[in-house]
């Protein structure tokens, strides 16, 4: 069913399409770490994106903001959870924030949190994925590397 949007332009947009129309979402009110758009290329054969188009992104996010915390080369030891809310499609403007939110002698652990800003005629922001990673800081042989002791998040 199509219904009003509330935004002045005269388009509708189905809740389908953005099933939170009633409660829009708004980008975080920083810079994320990467923007991307996705192209047909990276669809499955459904016309979605492909997940692992997302989760490899999500990856390098999770990865630029570990490696900035330890000031150095990472690598991603696990994947702790990750869960796709929402569908990407293609020409969807795709913006990855990543926080730190936990580190041990060597690991980092980043919260990423992916958005979607779709129809640029009549734009909606969606939350389409939320997943945690942890790296571990190496050094320069790939062994693991302590920490430097000023980044250590509670
Ligand atoms: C990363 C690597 C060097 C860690 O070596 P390791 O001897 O297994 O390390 P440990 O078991 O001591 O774990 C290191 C840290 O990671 C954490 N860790 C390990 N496995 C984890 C898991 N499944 N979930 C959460 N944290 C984990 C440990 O708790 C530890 O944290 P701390 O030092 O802050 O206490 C090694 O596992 C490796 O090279 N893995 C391959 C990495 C890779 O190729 N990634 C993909 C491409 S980047």
């Amino acid at each position: 069913m199509k219904i009003p949007d509330n935004r002045g332009t005269g388009n509708n947009i189905s809740k389908k399409e953005n099933p939170m129309i009633d409660h829009p979402v708004r980008l975080p009110d920083r810079q994320p770490v990467l923007r991307l758009v996705p192209m047909p290329r990276n669809e499955n054969m459904f016309g979605d994106i492909f997940g692992g188009w997302i989760m490899s992104h999500v990856d390098v996010a999770g990865g630029i903001a570990a490696m900035r915390h330890a000031r150095g080369r990472c690598a991603t030891v696990a994947v702790n959870a990750f869960q796709f809310r929402q569908p990407v499609s293609s020409g969807d403007v795709v913006s990855f924030y990543a926080d730190v939110i936990k580190t041990g002698r060597t690991s980092i652990t980043v919260a990423v949190e992916v958005y979607a800003e779709r129809h640029p005629q009549n734009p909606v922001t969606v939350k389409v994925t939320e997943a945690t990673l942890t790296y571990v800081a190496l050094d320069s042989g790939g062994g693991k590397r302590g920490l430097p002791e000023e980044t250590q998040v509670e």
